[in-house]
């Protein structure tokens, strides 16, 4: 039976399949590896079951030298040091496939909130403000057969595009690397430079992990291509944009809207996005719906139940 360092409590019945195999001690929430729980007994984890607010750096590595693997419970991994945990042959995984859908769907939520502005209407039908029908009240951009840029064209990308379709949208994409032709046709996908991207689309749509390539790819100058009737969504990683940048552009109505689901300081928003009218804001709620987070925890319960009893996991990171 192995220590294992869960960050906090997960949706489901996952903790309870590791906690009758291994012994399983639970950090507290928001604070996770940070909590006292894991400094108490550092040195005998074999496993830490983590969350994107958990930094796993060498520092935190160093004083647990009997860890064997970093279960991270999301698809991105940039909160974990990948490569001090190779140096230490820790294993590190993470959570891909089961979020896609999830991710997508409120990827597609925001681009038609933001658009459609009635998370406006919300606020002010709350605050009374709702005098009656009238042809020009919150007027937005339309949705179906507009031009959405995808920047990254990966399983959740993909999954933005297939909804696109039902809209009628005609769909850029830019990345890393080149879909293969079978993906590009099936989803009528165009290949183009970022930033041609950013000028043509109605919708740009960030899906790319945060690397040091991706880091403020949406800055002043990658915005203020935009058209001023275009809306930035960003369900990524917040520090895939440029996040005081993005704050003056709206301001200056160029783009006209955003729907944002991460931020680069979290759970710090900058205070200039919470004055803005014209931003639909999101408490990184990308893939919490309820069957996804289960799936995701289950998932990554799998990995630690592998790599302690001496079995590959499913879904290691690259290293
Ligand atoms: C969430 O942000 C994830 O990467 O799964």
């Amino acid at each position: 039976m192995a220590r294992v360092f869960v960050s906090c409590a997960l949706p489901g019945d996952a903790l309870d399949r590791l906690r009758r195999e291994h012994q399983v001690v639970l950090g507290g929430e928001r604070i996770g590896v940070r909590d006292e729980a894991f400094d108490r007994d550092a040195e005998r984890f074999e496993a830490i079951v983590s969350v994107v607010t958990d930094r796993i750096d060498a520092a935190l590595l160093d004083r647990a030298p009997r860890l064997r693997v970093v279960a991270n419970v999301a698809v991105g991994y940039d909160n974990v040091d990948v490569g001090a945990c190779r140096a230490r042959a820790i294993v590190v995984t993470h959570t891909p496939g089961v979020l896609t859908e999830a991710t997508a769907d409120l990827a597609f939520g925001l681009m038609i909130g933001a658009a459609r502005r009635f998370v406006e209407g919300d606020r002010l039908l709350r605050r009374g403000a709702f005098a009656g029908w009238t042809p020009s009240l919150l007027l937005g951009s339309p949705v179906h057969g507009a031009t959405l840029g995808i920047v990254g064209l990966g399983r959740i990308g993909q999954a933005v595009a297939r909804r696109a379709r039902g809209f009628g949208m005609k769909v850029l994409y830019a990345g890393r690397r080149r879909a293969s032709p079978d993906v590009e046709r099936a989803l009528s996908a165009n290949a183009t430079p970022v930033d041609e991207l950013f000028a043509r689309a109605d919708f740009v749509s960030l899906h790319c992990p945060l690397t040091p390539e991706t880091r403020h790819l949406a800055d002043a100058s990658m915005l203020a291509r935009m058209k001023p009737t275009a809306v930035f969504v960003n369900t990524a990683r917040g520090a895939c944009v440029d996040e005081p940048a993005l704050a003056a552009a709206l301001a200056s109505g160029r783009p006209g809207a955003a729907g944002l689901d991460v931020f680069e300081e979290e759970p710090q928003v900058h205070p200039s996005l919470l004055a803005l009218e014209n931003v639909v804001l999101a408490p990184h709620v990308g893939s919490a719906d309820r069957p996804t987070r289960e799936a995701m925890a289950n998932l990554a319960v799998d990995s630690v139940l592998a790599v302690l009893s001496g079995r590959p996991p499913a879904h290691p990171v690259p290293q």
